[in-house]
């Protein structure tokens, strides 16, 4: 029988990516999703079990049905300016959650986990580029949350032999290179497909949070990671596990952040189209830049990401969402709006 891993999240944006990159190293990915944030048409590689984190009875059966050999943690809530306002859900969810995940996949004799984990639990680091040892600050309850399901990870290791690697990713974006799945949030809140539907006329503008950082053009810096490559390193985790005990964590993330305003004009020259811009106050919770050092997770998990530059990142999002707009029936080739502007 083909071996199967269960990816909690599978229906969502990274969770699907990971889904495929896992079906196409032979695996079966079972995806349990609640649906809250994921998608059924995203969900292509292996069944949908449809459940939520926090329903424990619900996730033992789908665990003691499918006997996985590993699982992928993925759902969760993920908007840093959400937590702020609403900090029980996101620790409900993503800690309370991922508590009631573990204690079903020890219980069940699960010995392998994969978390997706954020650059969020650093908060305003000193020194860039980021890596694995630098202090761990999180300045809203998300990265908290985050934070805190890579200690459970850790002493569930140590008591219970479950072995763990979280992976903490910078900026996510780009989509699937077949066009098979890509990012779809509502509302969006994410830099990249807000820069698409404005390149699309789909919206007016693009607001830029913030254009007096101590930055290189006074905008934020973050650091761009194609999705896939994300994906490839949840299988390279998966594997490494098989050789490491205890817990672990790794960065992931290009070394070379890119400014709000070189995204805009990335995303302007790649869609060949104008993107007006407004601009607005900083974003409360925003740090002025996040860069990783990866060198960890290239030396101990092999990773070398494939898609490492901002343009055909910002490619592979836009042939995608193109391609999603005419599926949904929207207007794809809306009139550009008449905004003086211009990345
Ligand atoms: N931004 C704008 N305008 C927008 C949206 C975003 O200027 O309309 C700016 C933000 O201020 C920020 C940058 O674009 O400087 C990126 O913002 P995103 O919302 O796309 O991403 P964040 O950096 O806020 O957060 C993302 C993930 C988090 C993760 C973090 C780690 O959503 O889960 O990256 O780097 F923790």
């Amino acid at each position: 029988m083909t071996d199967r891993i269960l990816v909690v999240g599978g229906a969502g944006y990274v969770g699907s990516h990971v889904a495929k990159a896992v079906s196409q190293a032979g695996f079966l990915p079972v995806c349990y999703d609640n649906l809250s944030t994921g998608h059924t048409w995203a969900v292509k590689w292996g069944p949908l079990e449809r459940g939520d984190i926090l329903d424990r009875e619900h996730l033992d059966s789908v665990v003691a049905t499918h006997r996985p050999v590993a699982a992928v943690l993925l759902a969760g809530l993920s908007v840093a300016g959400d937590s702020v306002s609403d900090p029980g859900s996101y620790y409900w969810n993503n800690v309370a959650g991922m508590l009631c995940a573990l204690r079903v996949l020890a219980g069940r004799g699960v010995r392998r986990v994969v978390f997706s984990s954020s650059a969020a639990v650093y908060g305003d680091a000193m020194h860039m580029p980021i890596r694995e040892d630098a202090p761990c600050r999180p300045i809203n309850p998300y990265g908290s949350s985050k934070l805190m399901g890579e200690r459970l990870l850790a002493d569930f290791a140590a008591a219970h032999g479950l072995d763990s690697i979280a992976l903490r990713y910078f900026n996510a974006c780009g989509a699937d290179p077949d066009r098979e799945i890509g990012e779809a949030h509502a509302p969006e809140t994410h830099l990249v497909p807000l820069v698409l539907e404005a390149a699309a006329g789909l919206r007016p503008a693009i607001d830029i949070f913030g254009t007096a950082h101590q930055t290189r053009d006074g905008t934020c810096v973050r650091d761009f990671v194609h999705v896939a490559d994300l994906a490839d390193a949840h299988l390279l985790a998966l594997r490494a596990l098989a050789g490491l005990t205890g817990h672990h964590v790794f960065n992931l993330g290009n070394g070379n952040g890119s400014t709000v305003r070189e995204v805009i004009a990335a995303a302007s020259e790649v869609t060949g189209r104008r993107i007006a811009v407004n601009t607005r106050p900083p974003r409360a919770g925003d740090p002025p830049a996040l860069v990783a050092d990866s060198a960890l997770a290239r030396q101990v998990l092999g990773w070398t990401p494939r898609f490492p530059g901002i343009k055909r990142q910002i490619f592979d999002a836009w042939t995608w969402h193109l391609h999603h707009w005419a599926e949904i029936g929207r207007n794809s080739h809306a009139t550009r709006p008449d905004h003086d502007l211009v990345a």
